[in-house]
């Protein structure tokens, strides 16, 4: 997590990095901070979010081409002013911003203590400013030498931009571990934790590799090294996405907008991919390990967060339809557990960022043990994606809300096919079956975009919920994931404690909880298991609980019972998930603008986990 920035160039660096800072807030927002060179070093920090930064810059001092910027997402010591970033080394010389986590800092602290550095912030990222600075005079050494030397003492993740007040020409930047884009402009240069920092000012950039150091100069030329000290040289690529798509177009909140968005995202994840009168699906890079894939003796999906809920879906979606075994795993477990893998499994690691460090950690031990490793990862060129020995993209678009919609309702399509094919392959589906499912998921924007008119409904509901403390979210088969869904969006935006449970297993605990105060959402538009779905409802209103009833447009049962009823277009139920998160999503946005909470960029959390 935590966002960095560095521009060196012509331009005044300063309206760059803030600017750039904005745009990378949602991977961290509890201090932001600034370093600038105008012949001094200038440094300005401040707890919360990048506007209270810009309150305390002293507009006298910030005339400078060069210069690096930080929004933290706090790990090592207190989210303070003390603790924000840009840190500086003990000389003053260097400044230095860091997003990742430098494991063994606190016996190179000890070290660098006994040599009489005193250290001015809890951070690790203030040990490795003072350890480059030891490095380069104990050498004698160039800096770019020195960060090489200093990052091959180091455990731990970082991306890291160092600023020398002895060179205002240049700026070093290195990766391990948390991504790194370099954006080539016009004799300047943009460094950023990720390309919406630079879209603006250019459309050619460079992916800094694993383990990777930059040079980068004020007169046009960068070179990049292994921190082997091997000289590299990278494609450079062009950026898919314009600056529209990272602004919010009218919309209140980047979350309503990525909620709108889904007819188009999943348009977008499907076009070429599929031909539903026809009867095909073309997925590059599965067909390009088909054969291992048909002999898949079991599917691993791992994942975090909402991520994770898409592996559920996919799970039920591929034994389902491919009758193949698979099993859903969070990937901070998997990776920690000892897991039984072998050359016969195919591990799908899903992940919208793509940068995820508990899934790429799965994803090496995966690799170790032999597995095919098969990526779907929303943002492209990012570590999941090269990392992976085939993948897709699901084409969502920047997601910026930390709380994710369009990304989860993509990534559930792309499964979609995925069982599919598979199941063309191993012969598990009848022709005629596909393509009605094909034409269904082709219906499935229109139906979404149905599904949406149900905003104005669903704010009403909001209002009368806004003040519960708790809420329960039921559903079962493809529903249940759904409902697990439906309570994290909930309690990540909103802060209401809710939890999501396989409407049958309510019994077993959850209904003890309740009561006349306590809203249940039930998801039950489920043709089978319809009766069953019933009964949940009946259990709960025999309790006095408060129904509120995702059902197929058209149900008369439920709607006798419930105390609000949200219907929504009628589709195959092994596609529901694309249609029921939809209210869910909605009611969580609405409660949570309700309650005052900051839905793009709710407390402690962050869009991407870079950290373990
Ligand atoms: C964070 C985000 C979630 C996301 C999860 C996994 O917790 O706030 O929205 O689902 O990480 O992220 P990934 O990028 O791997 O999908």
């Amino acid at each position: 997590m935590c966002g960095i920035v560095g521009y060196i160039g012509k331009k005044e660096a300063f309206p760059i990095l803030i600017k750039g800072l904005k745009r990378l807030e949602y991977r961290g927002y509890d201090s932001a901070g600034i370093a600038l060179l105008n012949g001094d070093m200038t440094v300005f920090k401040k707890a919360g979010k990048v506007s209270e930064l810009e309150k305390i810059v002293d507009h006298d001092h910030v005339l400078a081409n060069i210069g690096i910027g930080h929004t933290r997402w706090a790990t090592h010591g207190e989210p303070n002013d003390r603790n924000a970033h840009p840190h500086l080394s003990q000389s003053g010389n260097l400044a230095i911003i860091h997003n990742g986590i430098i494991e063994n800092y606190s016996a190179i602290k000890e070290e660098l203590t006994k040599r009489g550095y005193v250290f001015h912030s809890d951070t690790d990222t203030e040990v490795l400013v003072n350890l480059i600075e030891e490095v380069q005079k104990k050498e004698n050494t160039t800096l770019d030498n020195a960060v090489r030397i200093a990052l091959n003492e180091v455990v731990g993740a970082y991306a890291i931009v160092v600023l020398n007040k002895n060179n205002p020409d240049q700026l070093i930047a290195a990766r391990k571990g948390s991504p790194l884009v370099i954006g080539i402009g016009d004799d300047e240069f943009y460094i950023a934790s990720d390309a919406s920092p630079i879209v603006e000012y250019t459309q050619n950039v460079v992916y800094l590799e694993e383990q990777e150091y930059a040079v980068i100069n004020r007169d046009g030329h960068y070179n990049i090294y292994t921190l082997g000290n091997v000289e590299k040289s990278h494609e450079i690529k062009k950026l898919e996405f314009s600056l529209e798509t990272i602004e919010k177009g009218g919309f209140e909140h980047f979350m309503l907008k990525e909620i709108y968005e889904q007819p188009k995202a999943i348009e977008d994840s499907l076009r070429g991919r599929m031909n539903a009168q026809k009867g095909w699906i073309k997925l590059g890079g599965l067909n390009e390990y088909i054969n291992r894939i048909d002999n898949a003796k079991r599917f691993i999906i791992t994942a975090c967060g909402t991520s994770w809920h898409s592996g559920l879906i996919g799970e039920y979606l591929i034994e389902d339809l491919a009758r193949v075994p698979v099993e859903v795993e969070y990937a901070s477990e998997f990776r920690y557990r000892n897991p039984i893998i072998n050359e016969s499994d195919v591990v799908i690691a899903i992940s919208q960022s793509g940068e995820t460090a508990d899934t790429l950690a799965a994803i090496s031990l995966a690799k170790e043990r032999q597995a095919l490793i098969y990526g779907i990862c929303n943002v492209i060129g990012s570590s999941i994606a090269r990392t992976s020995h085939a993948g897709s993209y699901t084409h969502a678009g920047p997601e910026i809300g930390v709380a994710s919609t369009k990304a989860f309702s993509t990534q559930i399509s792309l499964i979609t096919l995925i069982a599919l094919q598979i199941a063309m392959v191993k012969g598990t589906i009848p022709t005629s079956r596909l393509r009605t499912i094909l034409y269904e998921l082709e219906n499935i924007p229109r139906k979404i975009e149905e599904t949406l008119l149900l905003d104005a409904q669903i704010k009403e509901i909001a209002a009368i919920y806004k003040n519960a403390t708790n809420f329960l979210y039921l559903g079962r088969g493809y529903n249940f994931p759904v409902a697990l869904e439906g309570a994290l969006k909930l309690k990540e935006i909103s802060y209401i404690h809710a939890e999501g449970y396989p409407a049958a297993e309510m019994k077993h605990g959850p209904i003890a909880l309740i009561d006349e105060n306590m809203p249940v959402v039930f998801l039950a538009t489920n043709k089978s298991a319809y009766e069953k779905i019933v009964s949940n409802v009946q259990e709960v209103k025999a309790r006095k609980g408060k129904i509120i009833a995702v059902v197929t447009k058209g149900d008369t049962q439920i709607r006798a019972l419930a105390d609000h009823i949200i219907e929504v277009p009628e589709t195959e139920e092994i596609l529901s998930p694309l249609i029921t998160i939809v209210p869910l999503q909605l009611l969580a946005y609405h409660i949570a603008i309700m309650r005052g909470c900051n839905v793009d960029q709710p407390r402690n959390l962050a869009k991407s986990v870079t950290v373990e």
